[in-house]
């Protein structure tokens, strides 16, 4: 199944609802996305509300995976810098693919599409942060991502589990 990328897509009623759905979905399926364990509708809904907000403010710039039936499938943000000396480069946020459909080349594909409007955005880098523990440093090396710090046990998953917190970074030029 091959998805659309679309930058901006119109954020409405239906839009919010759906990246709600697919947050819970991807999170309960045990993806990193911010939160921990089993979540509700109900836990998301409110950093859905956050991002509308601040995508309406221009803060935050979604780029989003629609299959043809239009459902929402991927997505990642952009989260630009308000600081001078930081405005050549943006960050990632919320980078996640359906689980029905990972392992398929779309988080491939989804980082491809994040690169190419990167670049026309005139950003000079790409900035992000993974939860250690789960390879996901190597999903993003394999596109060219360079790990360039990490600090251990600086994410809090539990009592008991502390994660690296990982940061990668892409330089565009
Ligand atoms: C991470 C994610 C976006 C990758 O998307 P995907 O569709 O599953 O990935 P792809 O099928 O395109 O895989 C691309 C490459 O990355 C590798 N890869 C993907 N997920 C990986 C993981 N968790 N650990 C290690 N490698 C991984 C694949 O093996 C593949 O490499 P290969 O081509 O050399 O075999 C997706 O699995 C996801 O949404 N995960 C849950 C949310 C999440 O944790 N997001 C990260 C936020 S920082």
């Amino acid at each position: 199944m091959d998805l659309t990328y679309r930058l901006d897509p119109e954020v409405t009623p239906t839009l919010l609802d759906q990246l709600t759905r697919l947050w819970v979905d991807v999170n309960n399926a045990g993806g990193a996305v911010g939160f921990v364990g089993t979540t509700t509708y109900e836990d998301v809904r409110p950093d859905v509300d956050r991002y509308a907000e601040s995508t309406a403010a221009g803060r935050h710039r979604l780029l989003a995976g629609f299959d043809a039936e239009g459902g929402l499938r991927a997505t990642a943000f952009f989260g630009f810098n308000a600081h001078r000396l930081q405005s050549h480069y943006a960050w990632l946020y919320t980078v996640m693919v359906d689980p029905a459909l990972q392992g398929g080349g779309h988080g491939r594909a989804l980082l491809a599409a994040v690169e190419e409007h990167a670049r026309s955005l005139g950003l000079e880098a790409l900035k992000l942060t993974c939860r250690g523990g789960l390879g996901l440093e190597r999903f993003y090396a394999s596109a060219g991502y360079k790990e360039v710090g990490r600090v251990p046990g600086g994410l809090r998953v539990s009592a008991e589990d502390y994660r690296d917190d990982i940061m990668m970074w892409l330089p565009l030029f």
